[in-house]
């Protein structure tokens, strides 16, 4: 399946698409970061406070996060697009009261919108960082992510949007075999992570920014240091299947990654046709638009 990538601007994406029907625009947002809490989460309270402070002192404007997230679904509201994508950190942690901002802001835009988790959206601060925590707290996302946080898809004209959670850096051998289902399936896809993928290009940017290879799947740059530091143990086989599979001609359905984590806006070549795209923070009012349309 042949793509075309225009050259990107921080905060669009421009891809010509081989068959496609009809043209496309797609909301791109992710990491949010709205830290917010109430009655109902009683043991966050401390936090609320810390972490809308820390992120308020760099939001445009000092405007509160929550407030950015909704502008930025008023914008895609008023653009009239026809999907959007959250790709993570759009909250800073699991309380019901920032689950209730997402899900209202989601029912009112009311268009198809696909959903996947961030290394924050699921950890309270006061818990372990670790797969049992998400586990534990996948149940809140049950109505975001249609029962099943972990992957899913929806087709939108024509293109498959999928999303898979790989907010622990791995994903797992189900994740894997869902996702080349869904790259088999001879539809153009798109691809919706939190973690971008290791792309040569982009590692010297995220190096420089974090002083780590915060990737999926980074072959190098990891000191115990910084493994201990972000908790990020070595890639996992089902991990390295999933950066081959992304990688090679098995993929060749797959026109763009879309993702976030590392807070600046780059986009770079995963393999010929198919680019990752990774979307400036929206505490910072960041967001992108995907403009998808045909290829003569
Ligand atoms: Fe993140």
């Amino acid at each position: 399946m042949n793509f075309e990538h225009e050259p990107a601007d921080d905060d669009v994406a421009t891809i010509r698409i081989e068959g496609l029907q009809q043209d496309l625009t797609i909301l791109h947002l992710t990491d949010s970061h709205m830290a917010e809490g109430d009655e109902r989460d009683p043991e966050a309270s401390e936090a609320v406070g810390r972490m809308q402070k820390v992120f308020q002192e760099r939001t445009p404007g000092g405007v509160p996060a929550w407030d950015l997230f909704r502008r930025a679904l008023a914008m895609a509201a008023a653009r009239g697009v026809d999907a959007a994508a959250l790709t993570g950190d759009i909250i800073h942690f699991p309380s019901y009261a920032a689950l209730d901002i997402v899900q209202a802001g989601i029912d009112e835009l009311d268009i198809p919108t696909v959903y996947t988790c961030g290394n924050h959206d699921w950890h309270f601060p006061h818990l372990e960082w670790s797969q049992a925590t998400r586990a534990e707290h996948y149940p809140r996302f049950h109505g975001l992510t249609d029962g099943n946080p972990s992957f899913g898809s929806r087709e939108v004209g024509g293109v498959r949007l999928i999303t898979v959670d790989n907010s622990t850096y791995q994903v797992s051998a189900e994740q894997v075999e869902f996702l080349r289902a869904e790259l088999d399936s001879g539809q153009p896809c798109l691809l919706f992570i939190h973690i971008p993928i290791w792309v040569k290009t982009l590692a010297s940017a995220v190096l420089e920014k974090w002083q780590a290879p915060i990737m999926m799947a980074s072959p190098s740059d990891w000191t115990d240091e910084t493994r201990e530091k972000w908790r990020v143990v070595e890639a996992t086989p089902s991990t390295i299947a999933c950066h081959d599979l992304l990688t090679s001609e098995a993929a060749s359905c797959l026109a763009g990654i879309f993702c976030g984590h590392v807070h600046f806006a780059h986009s770079d070549v995963v393999r010929p046709g198919c680019q990752q795209y990774v979307t400036a923070p929206g505490f910072e009012g960041g967001y992108r638009w995907i403009e998808l349309t045909g290829l003569d």
